[in-house]
């Protein structure tokens, strides 16, 4: 009797327990807060090579490498679902440096998909990328449009979704692929936000030009085909992104096979708009220069996000304001704690 109900409360511990992979980086640790308000434990894994201990506060974090088998194998035996979110993620690096990628997107990749497999876990949550469409023909983007990525970041993700696929009927793992557009935006509750080292996406680096922490943004090409001459993208709040993961989770309970969803808002906002937004919000003046083109720049992506708000009845709340404003508040936050601890 007690062995028996030691039994059946160990399994229903592991039906609610995902362990998020990458749980101590941006988007990561955004999905262990989501799932735990709606009543999942995360387990976070992460080898801290780009997260941040303090980012899992609150979490228990196992420490590993996703090519740490034994570790993972252990780790594997407590969840019912993985959540993946490890990996490299810079465009311009993948350029000048394809084989940080293939070893750690598609082969590090490769080997949590088998531990998986092994461990008997058959739900699988990917971080995919707008990336694996490359330069699309129309705006806004389906996920029927071909998917033909044009740098190493891009492919090492189009991989995985393929890896992914042919799971499906030979295993029977159930996934969902979650494109993202562009993540961005911090919790309003808790105290994790975006920290990439180095950083290089827009928001941020606007950011730390109005703080001082950065010399002027260079705003990356003024002459594409659009209404202002820069770039448009898709921004993504990434409490919205986290919330599509839970309903995701929920999701692949009564689907078999493999499911690939955009995760944008549907409207695009040029570099300039959010250049705007960001001087409405902070009420200072975003210091700036003209740059040339970004190489590897599509002139713009925007999702067409109709596909998961049928499926997973998932809508992002959150617009650019919000985006702006959580960033905001966390870039402060930020710039006050590296103030205390370089007691200036
Ligand atoms: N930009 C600037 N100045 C900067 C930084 C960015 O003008 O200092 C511009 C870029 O040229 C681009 C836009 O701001 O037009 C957004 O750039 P980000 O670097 O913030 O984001 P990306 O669109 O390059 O990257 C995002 C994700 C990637 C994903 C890619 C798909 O972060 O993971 O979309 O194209 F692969």
């Amino acid at each position: 009797m007690m062995a028996g109900g030691r039994k059946a409360f160990s399994l229903a511990a592991r039906e609610s327990s995902i362990l998020v992979v990458g749980g101590a980086g941006y988007i990561g640790c955004h999905a262990a807060h989501a799932l735990r308000r709606m009543g999942y434990e995360a387990i976070l894994y992460d080898n801290l090579s780009r997260g941040h201990r303090f980012l899992g506060k609150g979490f228990e974090l196992i420490e590993a490498d996703i090519f740490d088998t034994e570790i993972l194998s252990g780790a594997l035996k407590r969840v019912s679902a993985v959540m993946h979110f490890a990996a490299d993620s810079q465009v311009g690096e993948s350029v000048q440096n394809p084989r940080k990628y293939f070893r750690n997107n598609v082969e590090g990749g490769i080997a949590l998909l088998n531990a998986t497999l092994d461990a008997g876990v058959s739900k699988f949550i990917f971080s995919s990328t707008c990336a694996v469409y490359g330069v699309p023909e129309r705006s806004p983007i389906t996920e029927e449009m071909p998917r033909r990525p044009v740098n190493p970041y891009g492919m090492s993700k189009l991989f995985f979704e393929n890896a992914l696929e042919a799971c499906a009927p030979a295993y029977g793992l159930r996934s969902v692929s979650l494109r993202y557009f562009n993540a961005a935006g911090a919790d309003e509750q808790e105290n994790i936000g975006e920290l990439h080292e180095p950083e290089t996406h827009l928001i941020p680096c606007a950011l730390k030009a109005v703080t001082g922490e950065r010399g002027a943004l260079q705003i990356f090409g003024t002459d594409y085909p659009t209404p202002d001459g820069t770039c448009i993208r898709d921004y993504i709040h990434v409490s919205d992104l986290a919330e599509a993961h839970v309903l995701a989770l929920k999701h692949l309970d009564g689907i078999a096979g493999a499911a690939q969803y955009n995760l944008g808002t549907g409207e695009g906002a040029s570099v300039q708009k959010v250049i705007a937004t960001i001087e409405e919000v902070t009420g200072t003046s975003v210091p700036r220069r003209l740059a040339e083109r970004r190489p590897g720049d599509p002139p713009e992506l925007v999702a067409d996000p109709s596909r998961a708000q049928a499926a997973l009845g998932w809508k992002a709340r959150r617009g650019l304001r919000e985006i702006v404003e959580t960033a905001w508040q966390w870039e402060q936050k930020m710039a006050a704690q590296t103030a205390r601890n370089t007691g200036a």
